[in-house]
């Protein structure tokens, strides 16, 4: 199966999957970032698809030209890690089920690219991540795999978010792996 990962952020999550032998055909990043040096540690082929910040960026120009471009690589799984764009409706229905997500909250709560500052905000005692199928509503679609963390007295976003993310290392690729063999015995 031919695996496309997209990613705006540090990479830890990216270096995660690839380091658990999950074979990433191509890394997309939508500006620069850390990610770009961990796609090349992996000599895994690499494409800033970079975007426009402010009033004139056109999300569905992006999301189309983002989906032609996985289609030229005949990619077919999708794998967004940090991936700070939200795509269009249509750039949906042309990967449909084929797009997965990891977020830093135990989903339906605390949506969002703050997820982990807002958990604290709330006072909530436990938090997590959520391993979903990705769709058009931002941090929504049917859910793969959970997992608690716990906020421990003196935790700030930093702490917090690094302690989830130790989970994220190991149960995206091990839900990203059980949804390939799903895919490939339905194929
Ligand atoms: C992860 O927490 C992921 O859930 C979120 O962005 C973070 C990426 O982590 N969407 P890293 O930059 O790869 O370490």
């Amino acid at each position: 199966m031919r695996i496309a990962v997209l990613t705006s952020s540090s990479g830890s999550i990216l270096d995660a999957i690839v380091s658990s032998g999950i074979n990433v055909d191509l890394v997309v990043v939508d500006r620069d970032c850390p990610a770009c040096n961990i796609a090349k540690k992996h000599s895994i082929k690499l494409v800033e698809h970079l975007r426009s910040f402010g009033p004139s960026f056109d999300r569905e120009s992006y999301s189309k030209t983002l989906a032609e471009l996985l289609k030229s690589h005949s990619i077919e799984l999708v794998v967004m890690a940090g991936f700070g764009t939200v795509l269009s409706k249509e750039f949906f229905e042309d990967f449909p089920n084929r797009v997965l997500n990891t977020h830093p909250s135990l989903l339906p709560a605390f949506k969002g690219w703050h997820a982990v500052r807002d958990a604290l905000l709330y006072g909530v005692k436990v938090t997590g991540t959520t391993v979903h199928i990705a769709t058009d509503q931002v941090d929504q679609g049917p859910i793969l795999a959970q997992e608690p963390v716990r906020i421990l007295e003196g935790d700030d976003e930093q702490s917090l978010h690094e302690r989830i993310k130790q989970i994220e290392r190991w149960l995206y690729p091990k839900t990203i792996k059980e949804y390939i063999n799903k895919l490939e015995k339905e194929s």
